[in-house]
């Protein structure tokens, strides 16, 4: 049996989603686990049997024919939703002009065109980017740029963060213990502080662990992601802006999942009027393709040549993709993540009053956490939104993560509201009316 891959002949972003054809996971996609049980490295964690064919918007078709509603946007990325064809259409055009030339020795149009985006884009200025292909990678050209900008090597991050699996991301990453577990040693004077507590660098980091002027950067998701989709307390971030000038350490804000329009502004970092010496992108930023930015204080990306490069990093076809992203974003998806993420936060609440396992709602536009008492409850609301064509993914120790690409409609958003509903009344914790 060969799956479906035409292209999606209606237009599935009108069409009813979710709307499940067989049991799951279907015929094809238990044919397809098996061979990826084989051949595949165990590593990989999967959620759960989905084996995603085609994609239109918010709106994913598995090989079975199954069509679910897309809450994850593959982990924040298919921002602009799956297969956007303004995104699509300036892939072809790249793909068939130009595939590849590395831009660490040579000059490529599109990768200036969008450094040139980046650059207007931030409120770092005047800023300059570097372009690479992996959130992960931008963390670790990160902590070079810090350590080589300020001849300093030591590093603050945070607990519940995640920066990426590489040895130098991985060390900043603190969010499970299993993803740190058989690598040591990690990259040596990395410090953790308690993510949103005030005073903790100052109080605890500075006076017993390392003094400041051994600091290189502090590095900072401003919602944090994997450790539970957290809104850090008003006025923190500032906290952390000001130790930062006050001893010439570099603040990098890792926007990997956070930015690119996902919280309604191009930076979530801009909600706190903070500016950053450095802001990290990944995800989101090509819709899909692989590609990620640093985008530094210019005075700070003063290494030299040789310093840093990547064969592959910001190559055309995804830099491409990544200008019609901005493109998408900037002229109204941005607008619609704090439309419809305020529509689902307030429907999200108001379940909240008739379900006593969510803890919490809290985010930004469409990067909203939902937490319940227990891992288990959350993974099962994940595992039974799975099972009625829902597609969300748990995140921290017990939340779940909504975040559709930012393309989301109010009424895709009121039938993911009616299937956890659904859903947590099928798991027994309604509060009796
Ligand atoms: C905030 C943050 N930084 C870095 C990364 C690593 O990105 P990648 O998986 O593309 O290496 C992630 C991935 O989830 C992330 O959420």
């Amino acid at each position: 049996m060969t799956p479906n891959t035409a292209p999606l002949a209606v237009d599935l972003l009108d069409a009813p989603a979710p709307n499940l054809v067989t049991e799951l996971p279907g015929p094809r996609a238990r044919a397809l686990i098996e061979r990826d049980r084989r051949v595949t490295s165990p590593s990989m964690g999967r959620v759960y049997p989905l084996v995603p064919g085609r994609g239109k918007g918010c709106v994913i078709e598995d090989v079975d024919g199954n069509r679910f509603l897309d809450f994850n946007a593959g982990i924040a990325v298919t921002s602009t939703g799956h297969c956007h064809p303004r995104v699509v259409e300036a892939i072809e055009r790249q793909s068939n002009t130009l595939l590849h030339y590395c831009s660490s020795d040579w000059y490529i149009p599109a990768y200036v065109d969008l450094c040139e985006r980046l650059v207007a884009s931030s409120p770092i200025a005047p800023a300059r980017v570097f372009l690479g292909n992996s959130g992960t990678e931008a963390v670790e050209a990160a902590i070079k740029l810090a350590r080589h900008a300020t001849g300093r090597t030591n590093v603050i991050a945070f607990l519940g963060s995640f920066h990426g699996r590489s040895l130098g991301s991985l060390s900043l990453t603190a969010s499970k213990a299993r993803y740190r577990g058989g690598f040591g040693p990690l990259l040596p004077g990395v410090y953790h502080a308690p993510y949103g507590e005030a005073g903790y660098i100052k109080n605890v980091i500075f006076r017993h662990l390392t003094p400041p002027e051994d600091v290189a950067a502090i590095v900072v998701e401003p919602i944090q992601g994997e450790g539970g989709y957290l809104v850090p307390p008003a006025g923190w971030l500032e906290e952390l802006r000001e130790l930062c000038d006050e001893h010439g350490i570099v603040l990098v804000a890792d926007e990997v999942q956070s930015g690119v329009g996902r919280t309604g502004k191009m930076w979530a970092i801009e909600h706190d009027g903070v500016v950053p010496d450095v802001i990290l992108a990944g995800k989101g930023l090509a819709s899909g393709l692989p590609l990620s930015a640093v985008i530094a204080r210019a005075d700070l990306m003063s290494w030299g040549a040789g310093k840093h490069g990547s064969t592959f990093g910001g190559n055309p076809v995804a830099c491409a993709a990544a200008l019609a992203t901005l493109d998408l974003v900037e002229s109204g998806m941005a607008a619609n993540a704090t439309t419809v993420g305020d529509h689902l936060m307030q429907r999200l609440r108001e379940l909240a009053s008739r379900h006593r396992n969510i803890r919490d709602v809290r985010g930004r536009g469409l990067m909203i956490g939902v937490e319940f008492p227990t891992h288990d409850d959350a993974e099962a609301l994940e595992q039974a939104c799975f099972r009625r064509g829902l597609l969300v993914l748990t995140c921290g120790e017990s939340s779940v993560r909504i975040a559709p690409p930012l393309v989301v409609t109010i009424e895709q958003a009121d039938v993911a509201i009616q299937i956890l509903d659904d859903v947590l009344t099928e798991l027994g914790d309604a509060v009796a009316q």
